[in-house]
């Protein structure tokens, strides 16, 4: 089965953004698309980035299961916070952490804020960003506005007016990107 990781990157104490990733791992695995786990950095409390993990001579547990979590997995979602208009200090922390990990590794970003605007400036940065680092971007988005009037704190979607379409779509194209890689892959196997 199509193994998918939920990066929850907001480690800020109260957070909210962490019920958006809540919710990807119970529709992926209520509805059969994917084995799905939460790689939550606030679990995780990474140190603050000294260097790549590949050149760290005794890297911590964390860091090594990080990257067999990023690399063994088919697909990423990223949850992300929009903090001032980009992302948190704690999701580009363990970007650069990995380097190869990363390389054409399907990702969707779904950006999370408590404003009206669902985090519609961090998209661009941290687009960016996955470009650089070799990811493959899937080209949809969910953006979630308000986050606390969406989902509860368990990650169950709330009021009457959920983006039934935007997220099959997400879903949709991230499998699309994931099939994709995979048939790149058997050609250049057979
Ligand atoms: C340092 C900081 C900066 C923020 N900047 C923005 C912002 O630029 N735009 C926005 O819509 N919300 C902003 N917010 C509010 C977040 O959208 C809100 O905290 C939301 O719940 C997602 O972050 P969380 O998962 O840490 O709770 C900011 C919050 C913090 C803590």
């Amino acid at each position: 089965m199509t193994k998918i990781s939920i990066i929850s990157s907001s480690v800020r104490e109260g957070r909210n953004s962490h019920r958006v990733a809540l919710f990807f791992k119970k529709y992926l695995e209520e509805n059969n698309l994917a084995e799905a786990e939460i790689l939550d950095l606030a679990k995780y409390n990474f140190p603050l980035f000294e260097e790549r993990l590949k050149y760290q001579k005794s890297p911590t547990e964390g860091a090594l299961d990080f990257a067999t979590r990023v690399k063994s997995s088919d697909g990423i979602i990223i949850i992300t916070p929009e903090y001032n208009g980009g992302y948190p200090a704690s999701l580009k922390n363990v970007i650069d952490l990995l380097s190869d990990e990363w390389y054409h590794k399907p990702v969707a970003i779904s950006t999370v804020s408590e404003g009206n605007f669902g985090g519609a400036q961090v998209i661009i940065s941290l687009q960016f960003l996955l470009w650089k680092i070799r990811t493959l971007t899937v080209p949809a988005m969910f953006p979630v506005p308000n986050v606390t009037d969406m989902f509860d704190e368990n990650g169950n979607p709330t009021g009457s007016s959920f983006p039934e379409k935007r997220l099959s779509n997400f879903v949709k194209e991230l499998f699309w990107c994931i099939e994709a890689k995979s048939r790149m892959e058997n050609v250049k196997e057979g």
